[in-house]
This record gives structure tokens, sequence and C-alpha cells, in this order.
């Protein structure tokens, strides 16, 4: 049998995806779903810094997301600049520090600005780090890395990449989350979640409550992690 890992994943990442199901299950317009996945968003937040999480990195609009109707993507933009407004006081109250990993180019200055205030004005918070993937896809973290190194003139190995990659300031994820029911990654951390352990929920995001984060908890608990070495290896050097 695997032996039990009943530790607190240090670092989960979640796509939160079924907003737009949620919304359209309630005749509501998609970016209803949106709005309450923000609500959604801020009690998973206090759930993961109750439960001792040390960081927590979500996605929240993808490379591939440009692609939706123009309605849609302005109504997630307006969503994020009021969310940055309404939530960092907030945030920074429960000691929760910010950092907003993706492609800077193609926001508008006004979100820019935003994001770099937020992540000021949480610097000096040690509780927990939220990294919010904004404008991110794992291939453009692979590529940017990549195309910084050799800016430098510095040699691509794994390490050089992995240090000039966006989530650099964080170890790697434990857990790796998935909401409303799809199996995929939808390039989200594509070189970080090498050895994370996958949950695929099929609650939509609005609806993943404490309940669920634990479910999800539970499982990664009774997972082996073996990075590659044998079941027998793994029990020798935690027993
Ligand atoms: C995820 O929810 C949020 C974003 C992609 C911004 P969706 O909007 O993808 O919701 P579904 O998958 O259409 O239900
Ligand atoms: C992934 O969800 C992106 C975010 C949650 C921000 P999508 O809904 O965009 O993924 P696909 O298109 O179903 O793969
Ligand atoms: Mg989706």
């Amino acid at each position: 049998m695997a032996s039990s890992s009943p530790r607190i994943p240090h670092h989960i990442a979640i796509v939160m995806d079924g907003n737009g199901r949620w919304a359209t299950r309630r005749f509501l317009p998609r970016v209803a779903g949106h709005k309450q996945g923000v609500e959604s968003l801020r009690r998973c937040v206090k759930a993961c810094a109750d439960r001792g999480v040390g960081v927590l990195t979500v996605f929240a609009f993808s490379s591939e997301n440009w692609n939706r109707p123009v309605e849609e993507v302005s109504g997630l933009m307006e969503l994020m600049v009021g969310a940055l407004g309404r939530e960092v006081p907030r945030l920074s109250n429960d000691g929760v520090r910010l950092h907003f990993v993706g492609e800077r180019a193609g926001l508008s200055p006004k979100m820019v600005k935003g994001l770099v205030d937020a992540e000021t004005a949480t610097a000096q918070n040690t509780r927990m780090v939220l990294n919010v993937c904004f404008n991110y896809g794992g291939r453009w973290d692979i590529a940017q890395a990549a195309a910084r190194l050799t800016e430098r003139g510095e040699a691509i190995t794994e390490l050089s990449l992995d240090r000039a990659m966006a989530l650099a300031h964080v170890p790697d994820p434990d857990l790796f989350i998935r909401t409303g029911g799809e199996q995929r990654l939808s390039n989200f951390l594509l070189w970080q979640s090498a050895y994370a352990e996958l949950f695929f929920s099929d609650k939509l995001w609005p609806e993943f409550d404490e309940a669920a984060l634990d479910e999800a908890i539970a499982a990664f608990q009774s997972r082996e992690r073996r990075f590659g070495q044998t079941s027998a290896q793994v029990s020798t050097a935690t027993a």
C-alpha cells in the first residue's frame, strides 16, 4: 500500500475553470461567472492561508484567452482592475504577498500600474505568497526564460532556465488542481508541474469551497511521491 504523506502541500496551483458554465446554467452573462469566481478566489486564499499553505498560484487569464469574444475579454480586464482596487488592502491585512506572473506587453498601462502597485503594497508580507497568472502561458514562460539567457550570453541548462522562469521566486507546485471537470493543463505551469500531483475536480470554480479544497489536499496526502525512485526506497527514506 502506498505510504501516506499527511503534510499540507507547500505550493498549490489551481486552474480556476468553469466560471462561464456556472453563469450560463443560471441564465446569466459569462462575466457574472467571472465575478463569482473572484469571490471564490477570496474564499480559497483565506482557506489556504488558514491551512498553512505557503504558496498559492492561480490561473486567471491565459495567453489563449485573448481569443474569446471582445466583450468577455474587456469584462475580464475590467474585473481585474476593479478587484485590484478592492482586494489588495484585505490581502495585505491577511499577510498575503502578491505576485503577478505573465506577459505585461499587451496589457493597458492602467492595468500594469495596478499590478505593480499591488506587488509593492504587499511586498513585506510573509504569511502566504499568492501568484496570479495573468496573460500567462507555460510556453511563453519557457520561451521568455530562454530568450533572457540568450540575451545575457548564458548557457541554457535546466538550472539556468529554472532561474530565469517567471516563478523562480517559489519552489515547484506540489499539488495541481483543475476545477470544471476538464482533465487538461491548458498551457499552465508546463515546466514547473513536472512532479506535481494532479487533482481534477468536477466542481465549477465558483462552487469550489473549503470542503472541495480539503478533498484535494486529502487526495494529495494519500499519494506516494516517488520522484523516480522505487516505493521501497521512498519508504526507507521516510521511515
Ligand atoms: C475560467 O472559466 C476563467 C477564465 C478562463 C478566465 P471559463 O470562463 O473558462 O469557464 P467555462 O470553462 O467556460 O465554464
Ligand atoms: C484555462 O481555462 C485558463 C484559465 C483558467 C485562466 P480555459 O477554459 O481557457 O481552458 P480551455 O480553453 O478549456 O482549455
Ligand atoms: Mg474554461
